[in-house]
C-alpha cells in the first residue's frame, strides 16, 4: 500500500456514511485529556537503547504488589503526562510461577473508573481473581487475588485495564504491562538474553499530552501516529553475533496488526499467547493481531544493524485504516527496533527441536456455536456525534453486562464457529479458556495448540475447540480492536458447574 489512493471523504462514502458524520470527525476535537486534534506532535527521541521494565518476581509462591495507576510517564524520550503504573508505561513486568498467588492491590489515580485483566491467563473469572465486571471508581483502590494454577503454561502473558467504554482510550493513555509466567525449568530454552518487547502505539501532542481519538478513527480503530517498544522509539537492541536471544513480542497496541520481519533474518517463533508450539517454526514475518503475544528465538547472522520493521497490513475494508487514521505510520512499513549486532562471536546456538507445548483439548465435542461479529448500520442508537447509524455487534447485540449471551457446562468441550459479516478483520478474544483454532476460510492449518486472540477474516471465519474443563464463572469474548470493544463489540459467557 503506498500513498492515499481514496480520500477520506471517499472512504466514508463507500462507508455508507454521510459527510455530516465526517464533519464531526475533523473539527478541533477535544479530548479527555485536554490535548486538541490537529495540533503540533511531540517529536520523538528515538534510537536509545531498548530497556526492560522493572521486573516485580514472586516469592515462596506469593507476588504482593501494589499498581498505582496514575498520570506522568516517560514516553518515546519524554517526560509526558501520558499514564502508567508506579509511573512508568509500561508499567512493571510481573513474574510468576504456576501455582503462585498474585496479590495484587490496583489504586486509581487517573481520574477515571479503570480495573485490571490478566490477558491470556487461565485463572478463575470471578470475585477478586481476573474478573472483567469490577469497577475501580477514581481515588479507590482494589485487592485482586489471582490464583495461577500449577498446571498453568509458562510463558507470556499482559496485564491492562479493561473497564468497558474507555479500554481503548486507557491503553492507547499508556496503560499496560507484560506478566510472565516462568516454568520451574530453568532455563526453559538457553538464551543469552530474554527480552519484553512490549509494542504499543499512541500519539502525543508536542505538550507530551495523549491526544484522544474522534468517533470515525474509532470506528475504524485508532491507530497512533508513534510505534513504541517498552514506551521507547525505535530502540536498539544490543546482542553478539550468534548469541541466541528470546524476544517476547506483545501485540498491545489498540487495533493495529503488527505484520513484523528481521532484515537478513528468519524469526524462529516458538510460542503463541503464552503457550509453547509443539516445535519451533521458521517464518518470515509474524502476524501479531492486538493482544497477541509471540515468543521468537532470534539467532543474529553476524556484524551489523537490521531493521525490526511492522509492515502494512490491510485488515479489511477497502485499506481504511490507512486512510482514517491520517498519519503515514499507519500505512507503513514502520521501524520498530533496530538490532544492533557487534562484538565477538558466540558460540552458535542450538535450537530446541520439540518445546513443551500444552495437550491439544480432547475431541469429545458436546455442543457446537455459532458466533458472528458483524458492523453495520443500526441498531447501536444513541452513538456520538453522528456516529449513531454504525454499529458493532456480536449476534446483533452490542455488549450488555448484565445480559447471559453463552451459558456453558463446566467440564466440558466445545467447537465455536466464529464468523465475520463485515468488511474488516476482527480479533476474537475470549478471557480465562484459551482455546485450539481448528481451521478458518482462508485454509490454513494453525500449529498452535493454544491461544487466546485469532483475527477473523473480513467476510470469513475461524473454528475454535474451547475446553471449558476448568474455571466456572462469568467472563467475555469480545473484538480485541479495542475500540470496537468500547463500541459493544463484546458479550458474556457464562460457565456453570
Ligand atoms: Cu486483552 Cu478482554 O482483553
Ligand atoms: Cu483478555
Ligand atoms: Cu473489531
Amino acid at each position: 500500500m503506498t500513498g492515499r489512493p481514496l480520500s477520506r471523504r471517499r472512504a466514508l462514502a463507500l462507508l455508507g456514511l454521510g459527510t455530516a458524520s465526517m464533519t464531526a470527525g475533523t473539527i478541533g476535537w477535544v479530548t479527555d485529556f485536554g490535548a486538541p486534534i490537529g495540533g503540533g506532535r511531540l517529536r520523538p527521541a528515538s534510537g536509545e537503547a531498548l530497556r526492560q521494565p522493572k521486573v516485580l518476581a514472586s516469592r515462596n509462591g506469593l507476588l504482593d504488589v501494589q499498581l498505582i495507576a496514575g498520570a506522568g510517564v516517560r514516553l518515546a524520550g519524554w517526560d509526558t503526562s501520558a499514564w502508567g503504573f508506579n509511573g512508568t508505561s509500561p508499567g512493571p513486568t510481573l513474574r510468576v510461577r504456576p501455582g503462585d498467588l498474585i496479590r495484587l492491590r490496583l489504586t486509581n489515580r487517573i481520574g477515571q473508573p479503570t480495573n485490571l485483566h490478566t490477558h491470556g491467563l487461565h485463572v478463575s473469572p470471578q470475585g477478586n481473581s481476573d474478573n472483567p465486571f469490577i469497577t475501580v471508581d477514581p481515588g479507590g483502590s482494589f485487592n485482586y487475588a489471582i490464583t495461577v494454577p500449577s498446571d498453568h503454561p509458562a510463558g507470556t502473558f499482559w496485564y491492562h485495564p479493561h473497564h468497558h467504554g474507555t479500554v481503548a482510550d486507557q491503553i492507547f493513555a499508556g496503560l499496560a504491562g507484560a506478566l510472565l509466567i516462568d516454568s520451574g525449568a530453568d532455563p526453559e530454552i538457553p538464551v543469552s538474553d530474554d527480552l519484553v518487547l512490549l509494542v504499543t502505539d499512541t500519539t502525543l501532542d508536542a505538550a507530551g499530552r495523549v491526544v484522544a481519538s474522534d468517533p470515525m478513527t474509532r470506528m475504524m480503530g485508532r491507530q497512533g501516529d508513534l510505534v513504541l517498544v517498552n514506551g521507547q522509539h525505535q530502540p536498539v537492541i544490543a546482542a553478539a553475533p550468534a548469541a541466541m536471544q528470546r524476544w517476547r513480542v506483545i501485540n498491545g497496541c489498540v487495533s493495529r496488526v503488527l505484520a513484523l520481519r528481521l532484515d537478513g533474518h528468519g524469526l524462529t517463533q516458538v510460542a503463541i499467547d503464552g503457550a509453547f508450539l509443539p516445535a519451533p517454526v521458521e517464518r518470515d514475518q509474524v502476524v501479531l493481531a492486538p493482544g497477541n503475544r509471540v515468543d521468537l528465538l532470534v539467532r543474529p547472522v553476524g556484524g551489523g544493524r537490521y531493521a525490526l520493521v511492522a509492515d502494512p497490513y490491510d485488515p479489511g475494508g477497502m485499506g481504511m485504516l490507512g486512510m482514517m487514521g491520517g498519519s503515514d505510520t499507519n500505512i507503513g512499513p514502520v521501524l520498530v527496533a533496530t538490532l544492533a549486532v557487534t562484538g565477538p562471536a558466540a558460540a552458535p546456538a542450538n535450537l530446541p527441536t520439540t518445546l513443551p507445548a500444552p495437550p491439544a483439548p480432547p475431541d469429545t465435542v458436546a455442543r457446537r456455536r455459532r458466533i458472528t461479529f458483524a458492523m453495520g448500520m443500526g441498531g447501536m442508537g444513541g452513538g456520538v456525534m453522528g456516529m449513531g447509524a454504525m454499529a458493532f455487534t456480536i449476534d446483533g447485540r452490542t455488549f450488555d453486562p448484565e445480559r447471559d449471551d453463552q451459558t456453558v457446562q463446566l467440564g466440558t468441550v466445545e467447537d465455536w464457529t466464529v464468523l465475520n459479516t463485515g468488511p474488516m478483520d476482527h480479533p476474537f478474544h475470549l478471557h480465562a479458556w484459551p482455546f485450539q483454532v481448528r481451521g478458518n476460510s482462508r485454509g490454513t492449518t494453525p500449529s498452535a495448540r493454544r491461544q487466546d486472540v485469532v483475527l477473523v477474516p473480513a467476510g470469513g471465519w475461524v473454528r475454535l475447540r474451547i475446553p471449558f474443563t476448568d474455571y466456572a464463572g462469568r467472563s467475555v469474548y469480545h473484538c480485541h480492536i479495542l475500540d470496537h470493544e468500547d463500541l459493544g463489540m463484546m458479550a458474556t459467557v457464562d460457565v456453570q458447574g
